[in-house]
């Protein structure tokens, strides 16, 4: 017997199948294990990830769909191939738009069985091999997150040694990094994980709405209050409550909302009585919560309150090795909602996307790949077929390589190095600044934040000069 794990679980209720696809499997050296119904397929999973299941959707206990489900939710790397029933293919496009890599209809042969199961395994393999660095200690996911970069690695640990206590935490960041995210995440990391994990936008609800909507209100307590109305600071309870954006909220909210802090007393509005609540507080702003302060808009005390544990989510473009993982991992989803088949980005498009500044960050990532994945047939990903504005900025991006060569020269017909020999030779230090900065860039093959290590300044430096030489 070959000491090799399993790559492959078997969910089939059929006694007489499991034998005949596990024989089938064998013979292309493919090692199996075998579950015959949802439970078996838990307690399966529960005690060791598999790369592929090959999943029955009919089971004695339940539908296969549920296991997929459960799969996603979890964010699980499993791929999973589901076997639906001859004439349901209805049932199969269900299946690829929640998430399964690809289904077969039975009956199906042993050919048919192996080429689909290994070429799943060999997707598998192929993400895994990337890069050596990757082990338990490094993951490339956590909860709902992508990202195996260092900074997010910092993030990932932060949000483990912070979820077990109930200290506030207050998460800053860029829009699009991820901030939301970072909320679920300590929820979910945490012990309160099974109570309930309430989200207040304080940007997209009406200042004068605003205090019912935490602290709730009673009937008759103003002009549309037709009836009592919990608000999230008592629906909280025994769980999270994340103030998103809090730096909207009103300077009179505020006071309200710390003295809540301070007391774990609610009261709704128009009624006088104390409720006592037990809530762990997140909060998060794009804006730079001390200036807030300085300028008078936000009350030092709440901030200090809340600012007990700061967790800022790195822009995407500080992240670069986060960039194509993501991407392609959204390309997958997103092509499997639409049941399109697409092979990858060309390495062209590749250098774009890892040279562009992402702005809107993860978000903007995020629609960029769905644009491309909706308005596109298939196949391998090109330049050609980058939206807006990332076709512009792959121009600039062929630039660069191109104006390897032009610059080089110049530099060398420049009194043969760095000096100028003459007075006439003098340039403007913004010139000079330029020429340095995108030779290093060049020297090093457009790697933006390889060049900006060498010249000891940030990638995001970097990048907003390029943006401002572009727009000159
Ligand atoms: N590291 C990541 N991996 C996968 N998806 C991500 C990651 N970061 C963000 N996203 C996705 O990007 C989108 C934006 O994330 P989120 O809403 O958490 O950002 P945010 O920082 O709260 O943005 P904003 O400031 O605009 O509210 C969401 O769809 C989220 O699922
Ligand atoms: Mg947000």
């Amino acid at each position: 017997m070959s000491e090799k794990l399993a790559e492959v679980l078997i969910v089939e209720d059929s006694a007489s199948l499991r034998k005949i696809y596990t024989e089938y499997l064998r013979t292309a050296d493919i090692q199996v294990d075998v579950a015959g119904n949802l439970k078996e397929a838990r307690e399966a999973l529960e005690l060791r990830g598999y790369p592929v299941i090959l999943l029955d959707v009919k089971l004695p206990d339940g539908d296969g769909f549920e296991i997929l489900r459960e799969l996603n939710d979890q964010g699980s790397q499993t791929l999973v191939i589901v076997m639906t029933a001859h004439g349901s293919i209805g049932k199969a496009v269900d299946a690829m738009r929640l998430g399964a890599y690809d289904f077969l209809e039975k009956p199906f042969d042993s050919r048919r069985l192996k080429s689909t199961v290994k070429s799943a395994v060999a997707q598998v393999e192929n993400l895994a091999e990337r890069p050596a660095d990757e082990d338990v200690d490094k993951p490339k996911q956590f909860h709902s997150f992508i990202g195996g970069s260092e900074p997010m690695q910092e993030v990932y640990g932060l949000i483990k040694r912070a979820a077990p206590s109930k200290a506030s935490v207050f998460i800053t960041g860029e829009s699009g990094t991820g901030k939301e995210l970072c909320a679920e995440a300590l929820h979910r990391q945490s012990a309160r994980s099974d109570g309930p994990f309430i989200a207040l936008n304080c940007a997209a609800i009406p200042k004068d709405l605003m205090e019912s909507e935490i602290f709730g209100h009673i009937k008759g307590s103003f002009t549309g209050a037709t009836a009592n109305r919990e608000g999230a600071a008592t629906l909280a309870n025994g769980g999270t409550l994340f103030l998103d954006e809090i730096g909207e909220m009103s300077f009179d909210l505020q006071t309200k909302l710390l003295r809540f802090i301070q007391t774990g007393v609610v009261q709704k509005v128009g009624s006088n009585k104390d409720e006592v609540v037990d809530v762990r507080f997140i909060c998060a702003t794009n804006r730079e919560p001390l200036d807030e302060v300085r300028a008078g808009r936000f009350r030092e005390d709440l901030y200090y309150r809340l600012h007990v544990i700061p967790i800022s989510m790195p822009a995407l473009r500080d992240r670069e090795d986060d960039i194509m993982l993501i991407a392609n991992q959204f390309l997958n989803r997103f092509s499997r909602e639409e049941t399109k088949r697409y092979d990858g980005f060309s390495p062209a498009a590749e250098a774009v996307f890892k040279q562009y500044s992402w702005p809107g960050n993860v978000r903007e990532l995020q629609n960029v790949v769905r644009n491309i994945v909706v308005l596109n047939q298939g196949g391998i990903i090109d330049v050609k077929q980058l939206p807006p504005p990332l076709d512009s900025f792959s121009a600039q991006v062929k630039g660069v390589a191109s104006s390897k060569t032009k610059t080089t020269k110049r530099r060398r017909t420049k009194a043969g190095g760095m000096l100028a020999s003459s007075v006439a030779e003098i340039r403007p230090m913004a010139e000079v600044e330029r020429l340095f900065i995108e030779n290093a860039i060049n020297l090093c093959d457009g790697n933006v934040p390889k060049a900006a290590a060498l010249l000891e300044l940030s990638p995001s430096t970097i990048y907003r000069k390029k943006l401002a030489w572009e727009e000159a």
